[in-house]
């Protein structure tokens, strides 16, 4: 079960005015009351898709029947996605299977060699590409687009389906599976016409939300990642964000201290940094989650409030090499969430040597997870000792149901944040901007008056070149 601590971020360690009082937790009595009834009234109504992912049956069941088809036939199964219709997969796959994943061989594997290609870097996917070579043949495409029409994501298809088109002939299209919008789209309508197996990605859920539908749960169970154990982890977690008293409920009081630190203790750059190599992807999965929920320039009431909370991912114990510096010294305005393993997915044990060194006596015979531990408590007690505030998600291990708990903490919590913050969590308005000036720059046809508005501002001007 996953634990949230937060001593080390209450005014019992840190000063009270960076850490958390018994004063600011009785101010936020009545806002948290009304704020956690709210998003349990909008999980009962069925406003918030996401929450309903946990216990459903339909989809795992939709996404087996395709892992039997397909895991047996694979050797590469290759993600194409951005965003909300990537970053859950990377962090269940990092998380649960490791890095060192694809390097095992194919029978110690059991499942297909994943590679998920969320950037149109012309390097990142001819490497990718090239290291199917004759593997091609049985390589499974997962292509994931909510909306069907996103520029990064459809350019990688038209590359992907046109080289299995040329390999395979007719047959193409029984190697890719189209995970998208089950009446509409670009990628539904082709899917159609072309014939692709397809799974859905929810109406009502957001992209960022998803790891839990079928976007999240395919590759993780064509490799080998057992998805009801996680989403029984976030069934639990479910029950215990909506059921507990707030102050021992860790979806509430993570929101009302990420919202104090942010608002009354200002301390707007939330830090998350895991000890653990296995747990950074599910940091990169909070970064977007926390960046384009909580980020808004228009409250609720459409006026002007120009709120968020910036999420910073950190690796320990590397990152205390560079950037410990700064979260001790720097200026008071961060909140470090550190994530903490009890008991790693392997350990090792350092050999007896250097009898003669006493400077390394210390580390003869540990394991490296005692040291890893060691070191987030020391990097706690220095910050602690800065005036810092930290909290700590401890797992006590790495598996699919504290994988689970963990993702729908996260969601939960941000969906109080939104209330508490007065912001709409669910819509991610200042993206769009980009997006549409992307079409305009590539020349999409019906772009022309933003092309026209653009190309002032893209025009070099020399007297700005050094
Ligand atoms: O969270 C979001 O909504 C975004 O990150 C989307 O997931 C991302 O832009 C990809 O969109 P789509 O799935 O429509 O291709």
């Amino acid at each position: 079960m996953i634990e949230l601590y937060w001593k080390n971020a209450s005014d019992r360690v840190v000063p009270p005015e960076h850490g958390v009082t018994a004063e600011d937790l009785e101010r936020l009595e009545e806002p948290m009351r009304r704020t956690h009834a709210a998003v349990c009234e909008q999980v009962r109504s069925g406003t918030l898709g996401y929450a309903a992912l946990p216990a459903h049956r339909d989809y795992p069941a939709a996404v087996k029947a395709l892992v039997d088809k397909y895991r047996a036939n694979t050797t590469d199964l290759i993600v194409l996605g951005i965003g909300g219709s990537a970053l859950g997969n990377i962090a269940l796959q990092t998380a649960l299977n490791g890095a060192g994943y694809n390097l095992r061989s194919d029978r110690k594997r059991g499942g297909p060699r994943l590679f998920v290609l969320d950037n149109v870097d012309p390097a990142l996917v001819g490497d990718t590409l090239a290291l199917l070579g004759r593997r091609l043949g049985t390589t499974l495409v997962n292509v994931i687009s909510k909306s069907g029409e996103t520029a990064e994501t459809a350019a990688q298809f038209m590359i992907v389906r046109e080289m299995l088109r040329k390999k395979l002939g007719g047959d193409f299209a029984r190697r890719i599976v189209a995970t998208t919008d089950a009446r509409k789209g670009t990628l539904h309508d082709i899917a159609a016409a072309d014939g692709y197996a397809t799974l859905v990605v929810p109406d009502n859920v957001g992209g960022r939300f998803s790891v839990l539908s079928p976007v999240g749960l395919f590759s993780a169970a064509m490799c080998g990642i057992d998805i009801d154990a996680l989403l029984a982890g976030a069934e639990a977690m479910r029950q215990r964000a909506e059921t507990l008293p707030w102050r021992q409920n860790p979806a509430c009081m993570l929101a009302a201290i990420s919202f104090l630190a942010a608002t009354a203790k200002g301390k707007p750059i939330h830090v998350m940094m895991p000890y653990s190599n296995r747990l950074g992807g599910l940091a990169d999965w909070y970064r977007q989650l926390w960046a384009e929920s909580l980020g808004k320039r228009l409250d609720r009431a459409g006026r002007e409030v120009f709120v968020g909370l910036t999420p910073i991912k950190a690796l320990g114990a590397t990152d205390q090499h560079s950037q410990i510096q700064l979260y001790r010294e720097g200026p008071h305005d961060k909140l470090i969430i550190f994530l903490e393993v009890r008991k790693h997915p392997r350990d090792i044990t350092v050999p007896d040597v250097f009898a003669d060194a006493p400077g390394l006596s210390y580390l003869r015979r540990t394991k490296l997870s005692k040291l890893l531990n060691a070191e987030k408590a020391a990097t706690e007690y220095a910050l602690a000792e800065s005036g810092r505030p930290s909290v700590t998600l401890r797992f006590n291990a790495i598996t699919p149901p504290s994988v689970g708990e963990f993702i729908y903490l996260y969601e939960f919590t941000t969906s109080l944040m939104g209330e508490l913050l007065e912001v709409n969590a669910y819509d991610q308005p200042a993206v769009e901007l980009g997006k549409q000036a992307t079409f305009a720059l590539m020349g999409r046809p019906g772009s022309e008056e933003l092309a026209a508005e653009i190309k002032p501002f893209t025009s070099p001007d020399p007297a700005y070149s050094a």
